[in-house]
């Protein structure tokens, strides 16, 4: 999906500026776009990687990991910090690719997913952690869920941790007066996240728009 939140063509330029990635990165990359797999992509899976990476990331929970590509940057840096990235993902068919992408970059031993849906699975978590990749906003089917969302991560994130979400400018149509309610409910969170007590956040215009949000430490 191609989203003009900056412009195509800058979208292509910072693309294009990226470094060769290894193999399995750029195997997943081909297959997604052959098949209209969603994934991040090179610039934003750049970024989650740095993010990981500069914070000293160890513990990391995506939510919603479709075929693990957004994972195995997430995973280049905490596989390197010995540590451990949990997935929830509902769909058992995307859950094996995961696997097998993150096996082929060599990642699996730091690499466990859980099936099933976002509510019930995240309710089980007693785990705290030091980074949360948020990326169901725009699968959600209610304007509450967003905002549930954001209620079951908070306590899971440890002080100092790191919040991101995608797909908090939802192609746009955040702008609207009167939008659908999932984007209703998008707005809410983005007006939550920007003045919650607990968190510092900036959302960034890349690609389809990410969240930025860290966790004070008192
Ligand atoms: C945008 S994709 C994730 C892309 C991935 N983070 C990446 O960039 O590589 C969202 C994923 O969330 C999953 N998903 C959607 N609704 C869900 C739900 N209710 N519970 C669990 N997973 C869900 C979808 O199956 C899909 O694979």
């Amino acid at each position: 999906m191609r989203d003009e939140i900056t412009s195509i063509a800058i979208e292509d330029y910072l693309t294009g500026l990226m470094p060769e990635r290894p193999e399995a990165f750029a195997t997943l990359e081909r297959n997604a776009h052959e098949h209209g797999w969603p994934l991040v992509g090179p610039v934003q899976g750049q970024f989650l990687y740095l993010l990981a990476k500069s914070s000293g990331a160890r513990d990391a929970l995506e939510i919603g990991t479709a075929t693990g590509y957004a994972a195995m940057w997430l995973l280049k840096a905490i596989a390197a910090n010995g540590g451990m990235l949990e997935a929830i993902e509902r769909r058992p068919d995307r859950i094996a690719l995961a696997q097998s992408s993150i096996a082929s970059a060599g990642f699996s031993a730091h690499f466990r997913v859980y099936q099933g849906e976002w509510f019930s699975q995240l309710s089980l978590l007693t785990n705290t952690y030091d980074l949360i990749f948020l990326d169901i906003l725009r699968n959600l089917t209610n304007e509450v869920d967003s905002l549930r969302a954001l209620d079951l991560c908070v306590p899971l994130i440890r002080p100092g941790g790191l919040l991101i979400v995608d797909n908090v400018l939802c192609s746009g149509l955040v702008l609207e007066d009167d939008p659908a309610p999932i984007v209703r409910g998008i707005q809410q969170f983005n007006r939550a996240i920007m003045r919650h007590p607990e968190f510092e956040s900036v959302i960034l215009p890349v690609r389809d728009g990410v969240a930025l949000c860290r966790k004070r430490d008192s």
